[in-house]
């Protein structure tokens, strides 16, 4: 590469990774910054300020909402490969994120909510893969900075994520003055939400033009004539299958949110299953990549069990921090929705030791290895939380610590499977399925949330000691199975470490 085209402007990289660092961040921003509230929003009383659902639906909600997120990356990624390309179809994705915030920052009641859903839904679907695809694209394939472009991205997300449960909860509180007579205006928190995409927006449309390669606005593979019969086909498909699900849910009197709900967790389920009996059986599919599609099973397995913990903060750990955590540390008070800037915080944090560890450690264990210790520290995190109501009760509050503890080891877990599996996912995937296997890395996360949305029901204060142990122990349990098989899975992989 010449000397005149290496562009360093930004930490070294490319100034197009400053244009896709602030977009994700803003987006992350005010992605996390409304999740952080939401929760609280269903449930809380209307007298409060919120819509006075059932806490129970509404953390089922909370999980079925952050599977959709990830489980519409299927379709933003086919849009962009085939349609738009990257750089419109991001575009096209904040500004469907943005109206839904700006939908909820609107006092509209349950509909907005649900509309709010569906636009941030596809939006997010649109935007995340492709981001994150585009900061690959900045590198050539000889370009040794690329992995270390892929941390600062990460540090982005991580950065925005962190903010905004620290901002958005206050902005819902009229920043410490009590401009709204009550403890809670949620449209407040969420209009900064929108405030956030609407920022990163702005700074994508400024900086994509300058620094941005004209590849990104073209598709890799337009669709042709020839194709779009067969595209129409399938979507009318789709469409018919859901309105006769939902009809014919009507019809038997059962047409509601559980329901619902339910569906979509059978879905989630079934498209990882569906892909990885597509891949194995498809002729482009070659014998070693066959093997490799299998060892990735175990994997996507731990992963989503990891993700279902994670993911399940800003839920489960969202109502022991409204419920059962005292709320100040001496005079200095905080929000429960506050606590959702402990996992990005652990992550910051943790992150420089872990690159540390894994530059260091000679005999480290491999990705399975380090799979089956993540699944074990996302058990922990769990188990631990058993104890203050074993200590003192389920019925008082307890000391903020708790949560710290509990988020620590799952960030310690997160270390050992989030960039772990990006990478290996990657590199086990077969040649002619490159961006649906980034895609099933996405699904991962989406299928541990599915699950989440029917097994949060389960959890109140009464049975939280029950909840976090059966859950703890199930990924312990995992974690212990997926050690015995590490030897197993590292031959299928055929040499891929
Ligand atoms: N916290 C991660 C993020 O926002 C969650 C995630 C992991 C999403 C893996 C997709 C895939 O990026
Ligand atoms: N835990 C969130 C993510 O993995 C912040 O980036």
């Amino acid at each position: 590469m010449g000397k005149r085209d290496l562009d360093t402007a930004f930490f070294g990289q490319p100034k197009g990774l400053s244009t896709l660092f602030f977009t994700e961040m803003w987006e992350r921003f005010s992605y996390y910054g409304m999740r952080a509230i939401l929760l609280f929003y269903m449930y809380y009383a209307v007298t409060k300020g919120g819509l006075g659902m059932d806490q129970t639906t509404a953390a089922s909600i909370m999980s079925i909402y952050g599977s959709l997120v990830y489980l519409s990356t299927l379709v933003g990624g086919w849009l962009s490969d085939r349609v738009w390309g990257s750089r419109k179809t991001v575009f096209y994705g904040g500004v469907l994120i943005m109206l839904g915030h700006i939908v909820l920052a609107l006092p509209a009641g349950v509909s907005a909510l649900y509309a709010s859903i569906a636009l941030i839904v596809v939006g997010t679907g649109l935007l995340k893969p492709n981001v994150s695809s585009m900061v690959g694209g900045l590198y050539s394939v000889e370009d040794r900075r690329r992995d270390a472009g892929f941390s600062i991205f990460v540090f982005g997300i991580n950065i925005g994520s962190f903010l905004a449960p620290l901002l958005v909860p206050w902005a819902a509180q009229g920043f410490g003055f009590n401009v709204f007579g009550t403890e809670w205006n949620f449209h407040a928190g969420f209009s900064l939400a929108a405030v956030g995409m609407f920022l990163g927006l702005v700074q994508y449309a400024l900086g994509g033009r300058k620094y941005l390669s004209t590849d990104s606005l073209t598709p890799n593979d337009p669709i042709d004539k020839g194709d779009l019969l067969n595209i129409i086909k399938w979507v009318v498909i789709g469409i018919v299958a859901i309105a006769i699900a939902l009809a014919a849910m009507a019809g038997v009197g059962q047409l509601n949110v559980n329901n619902v709900i339910t569906l979509l967790t059978i879905l989630a389920i079934a498209l990882p299953i569906y892909y990885f009996v597509m891949m194995l059986r498809s002729p482009k599919v070659t014998k070693i990549e066959r093997s490799r599609v299998k060892a990735y099973i175990p994997l996507f397995f731990a992963a989503a069990i990891f993700w279902g913990i994670e993911e399940s903060g800003s839920v489960v750990l969202a109502l022991f921090a409204e419920q059962r955590t005292v709320l100040h540390v001496g005079s200095w008070h905080f929000a429960a929705a506050n606590f959702q800037s402990l996992n990005p915080l652990f992550i910051m944090i943790l992150t420089p030791v872990f690159v540390w560890l894994w530059e260091h450690w000679k005999k480290q264990p491999s990705a399975p290895g380090k799979f089956a210790a993540g699944l074990v520290f996302a058990g922990l995190s769990y188990m631990w939380m058993a104890l203050p109501g074993m200590l003192f009760g389920t019925s008082g509050r307890v000391s903020p610590l708790w949560l710290v503890g509990s988020w620590f080891l799952v960030e310690i877990a997160e270390m050992l499977i989030s960039p772990i599996g990006l990478s290996i996912t990657t590199k086990l995937a077969p040649n002619a399925f490159r961006s649906q296997m980034m895609s099933m890395w996405f699904m991962a996360d989406a299928t541990g949330q599915a699950v989440n949305a029917q097994i949060v029901k389960f959890y109140s204060s009464g049975t939280e000691i029950q909840y976090f142990l059966a859950v703890g122990v199930v990924s312990v349990i995992f974690g212990i199975i997926m050690f015995a098989l590490v030897k197993k899975i590292n031959v299928l992989m055929e040499g891929i470490h």
